[in-house]
């Protein structure tokens, strides 16, 4: 393993630059490989979660990034395609709302000629009309958030008009053309804790895999409070008192969600506990950003721009070099040294990395 790691200089851009050979997948300071790329393709949102992209701040006023700033699916295919060779085995299409930007399943069919997982986080707002176009382009499968199943407790996360029923039809829609479902659903104390066994008896049964989310301190806009953090615990233990729950292996090293199957053999839920129980030892995630910047950390101050290398003309192995070298230099483990200070700092926004 070779860990040196040059500046190179293209234009403005001082990125970092491996030296060794090319065909060594890279590992961070902590020995962590890369393994999954989240990929950010739009910072706008038709929804605006208390959680992620409250009013407050995304308001009309709010700028967001103009078209031509965005990576093109070529640019994007480039930059997943050398790092597939870096050792990436899963490619996650995201956002803001990944459906926003048009003509996706392009995307994804650029995507899916990749020797790797191809996945998608939605809200599901949109996916009824969509989920055959997606599975036809190539997507294995789909996860949409969804965090209540009563339309006011629904609206009071995301704080739009929009009936959860058209959401359940998404999810239904991308069942039925074959895109196994898992359900993310992050929970606020006192907004929306008592919607979460109408959600597991609702999904029990329907092979759809829940997962329940603590609330993180992502961003800089939620003014994010410990006390509305439910955490796994409890959580499980809500559920297991109505609907016997044990432990079940993770499914690959790494994985983000503890899983927990029913009993009764009716399947499983899952928690991912970022804040009482950080998963940062295991991290072998890195996120781009819709105009193609690398973050190394969701809790990431800064980011690494990669599309000044792209659109200057930087051949693969600049590149390679440049994405190797910014993972060699990676310490991140802000879950597990998070203190009142660090959630108080300047952080990326998540609609903008995605989640
Ligand atoms: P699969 O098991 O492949 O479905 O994916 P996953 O477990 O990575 O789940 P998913 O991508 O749906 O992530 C679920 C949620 O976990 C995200 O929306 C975040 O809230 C949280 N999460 C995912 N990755 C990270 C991470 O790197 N750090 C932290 N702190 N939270 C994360
Ligand atoms: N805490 C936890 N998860 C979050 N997400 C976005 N913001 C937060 C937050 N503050 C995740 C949720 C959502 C996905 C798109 O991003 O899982 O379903
Ligand atoms: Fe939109 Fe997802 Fe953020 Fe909600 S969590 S505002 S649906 S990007
Ligand atoms: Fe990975 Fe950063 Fe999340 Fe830790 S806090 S699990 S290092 S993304």
């Amino acid at each position: 393993m070779n860990k040196r790691v040059i500046p190179i200089k293209a234009g403005s851009l001082i990125l970092p630059s491996s030296t060794g050979p090319l065909d060594e997948a890279p590992v961070d300071t902590l020995g962590r490989p890369i393994r999954d790329l989240r990929i950010s393709v739009t910072d706008r949102c038709n929804f605006r979660c208390n959680y992620c992209m409250p009013k407050t701040v995304f308001n009309r006023d709010f700028k967001f990034m103009p078209h031509d700033s965005l990576l093109t699916f070529e640019e994007i295919e480039r930059v997943a395609r050398l790092f597939v060779d870096q050792g990436v085995e899963k490619l996650r299409i995201t956002g803001g709302e990944p459906l926003m930007r048009k003509h996706l399943e392009r995307l994804i069919e650029k995507l899916a000629r990749l020797p790797v997982e191809l996945t998608l986080t939605t809200n599901g707002s949109l996916l009824a009309r969509k989920a055959q176009s997606f599975k036809d382009a190539g997507l294995q499968r789909v996860t949409v958030s969804l965090d209540a199943l009563d339309d006011p407790t629904f609206r009071k996360m995301n704080d739009v008009d929009f009936p959860v029923a058209e959401v359940l039809a998404g999810i239904e829609a991308a069942a039925g053309v074959g895109l196994p479902v898992k359900i993310n659903m992050v929970v606020k104390r006192g907004v929306n804790d008592q919607a979460i066994l109408p959600v597991v008896r609702h999904f029990k049964g329907s092979g759809h895999i829940v997962r329940f989310i603590e609330y993180m301190d992502v961003g800089s806009s939620l003014g994010w409070k410990m006390d509305e953090v439910v955490p796994s615990r409890e959580i499980v233990d809500l559920i297991n008192a109505e609907l016997p729950i044990e432990p079940a292996n993770p499914n690959y090293r790494g994985e983000v969600a503890r899983r927990w199957r029913f009993k009764d053999g009716s399947g499983e839920i899952g928690v991912i506990s970022s804040v009482t129980e950080a998963f940062c030892s295991s991290c072998t995630r890195l996120r781009l950003s819709p105009e193609g910047s690398l973050y190394t950390c969701l809790f990431a101050q800064g980011g690494h721009d990669i599309r000044q290398l792209l659109r200057g003309g930087a051949d693969d192995e600049t590149i390679t070099r440049a994405i190797q070298g910014i993972w060699q230099q990676r310490g991140d483990r802000y879950s597990e040294i998070r203190t009142a200070d660090t959630a108080a700092a300047r952080k990326v926004e998540m609609h903008y990395i995605g989640g």
